[in-house]
């Protein structure tokens, strides 16, 4: 059994709707002493995808048990694709089907997919029941699984159905970090270094430090950047839960990642590596409108590379790359909501028009600042 031992217990400060994120060290054996308290009975629902129940559902069977917990168990296919309205009809068919009660809590056990899919079934069922997020990505564990987004695709783009619905407690094991697939380790990584550049110099510079023991998987290192992760998101989603303000920083590197991610067919393209060429496209922008250096930049693709994270989006068609940034969901009267950086560690919103963007691309292209083919 392993060690339920708390690194640390962090607070998402949202008055009455507050919550825990308790970060482990080792596995998930501390669980189900993390979701007992919430529920009202024995019933607890948990939602996993097929990866993660093959390597932790045994686990996460004894933690729960041992807490007096009896959990009804979906298991949803691995993938982007188990982020639509059929599994979510799905997976509420089967846990009305076993009668869970409104004080019986969801578990979502996964990646940023199922953080995604649990969380919306549970705003919906029975008109909302608690639930907890318990990420074994590092995408999720530095990003997705705080903040309280929850959501499925549509046909007609990502993450346009969902709610706004806090979990009741975030309980990241970041032992389970070291049976990830290498690229969804870096693709996680991506996030970090966003949190680096948008609000802590001091983070980005200790990612350069220790970019090869990160890629090595040194718990100790990894427990720092969830950690830091965790503290500048929880503090951002505090202050502006619903994205009127400070929260749109998140957003750096997305405009031109998602973009990237449309183009190329969801599940191509790894979400963190998108926004690894989303943010060296917005950093190079922001050094063609004469906000960031050249140094900047420069440090910015370094650490990238080092990560093993792409910079380049010039693979990617260029008059799609466009038409998608333009149809952004956060377009608005014409003009995209696009966030610069001011240097490593400051960055702010800014409005530009969509009809100005392919001049703006040109003129970069022909300073060099950018590479199409
Ligand atoms: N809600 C938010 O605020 C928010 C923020 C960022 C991203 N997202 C969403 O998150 C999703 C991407 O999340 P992701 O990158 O975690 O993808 P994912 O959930 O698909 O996980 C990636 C792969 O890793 C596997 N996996 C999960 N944990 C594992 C482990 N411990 N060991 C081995 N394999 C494991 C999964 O089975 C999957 O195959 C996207 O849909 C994105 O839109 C949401
Ligand atoms: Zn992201």
């Amino acid at each position: 059994m392993s060690s339920p031992r708390a690194e640390a217990v962090l607070r998402v400060d949202l008055g009455d709707r507050a919550y825990p994120i308790t970060i482990a060290a080792g596995g998930l054996g501390g669980l189900g002493g993390v979701v007992a308290p919430l529920a009202g009975g024995r019933r607890v629902g948990v939602v996993t995808d097929a990866r993660v129940d093959r390597l932790y559902g045994e686990e996460v069977r004894s933690s729960l048990a041992r807490a007096g917990l009896d959990p009804e168990w979906v298991v949803v296919p691995e993938g982007e694709g188990s982020k639509s309205l059929d599994t979510v009809s799905e997976v509420l068919d089967r846990l009305l089907a076993a009668r869970l009660e409104r004080s019986s809590p969801i578990v979502a056990l996964g990646g940023g997919v199922v953080g995604d899919l649990g969380g919306f079934v549970a705003s919906i069922l029975l008109r909302g029941v608690p639930y907890v997020q318990v990420p074994t990505t590092l995408l999720a564990q530095v990003d997705s699984s705080v903040g309280g987004k929850t959501g499925v695709n549509s046909r007609h783009g990502k993450n346009l159905v969902g709610a706004f619905y806090q979990p009741r407690a975030v309980y990241a094991a970041v032992g389970t970090l070291l049976t990830l697939e290498d690229r969804d380790l870096r693709a996680g990584l991506a996030e970090v270094v966003k949190y680096g550049v948008i609000a802590d110099a001091d983070l980005f510079d200790w990612v350069e430090e220790h970019a090869e023991a990160l890629i090595r998987r040194d718990t100790s290192c990894l427990l720092h950047v969830v950690r830091r992760s965790c503290e500048i998101k929880a503090d951002i989603v505090a202050r502006d839960e619903r994205e009127s303000g400070v929260r749109s920083l998140l957003n750096f590197g997305h405009t031109a990642g998602h973009a990237v991610e449309a183009v190329t067919g969801y599940g191509t393209v790894r979400h963190g590596e998108a926004v690894a060429m989303g943010m060296v496209f917005a950093a190079r922008l922001s050094r063609e409108w004469g906000l960031a250096s050249d140094d900047d930049v420069e440090r910015l693709m370094a650490l990238m590379g080092r990560l093993g994270l792409p910079v380049e989006i010039g693979a990617v068609e260029r008059e799609a790359f466009l038409s998608a940034m333009a149809g952004d969901k956060k377009v608005s009267g014409g003009a995209l909501k696009f966030v610069v950086m001011r240097g490593i560690g400051r960055a702010e919103p800014r409005s530009v028009a969509v009809d100005a963007l392919p001049e703006t691309m040109e003129s970069a292209v022909r300073r060099g600042l950018l590479a199409w083919a």
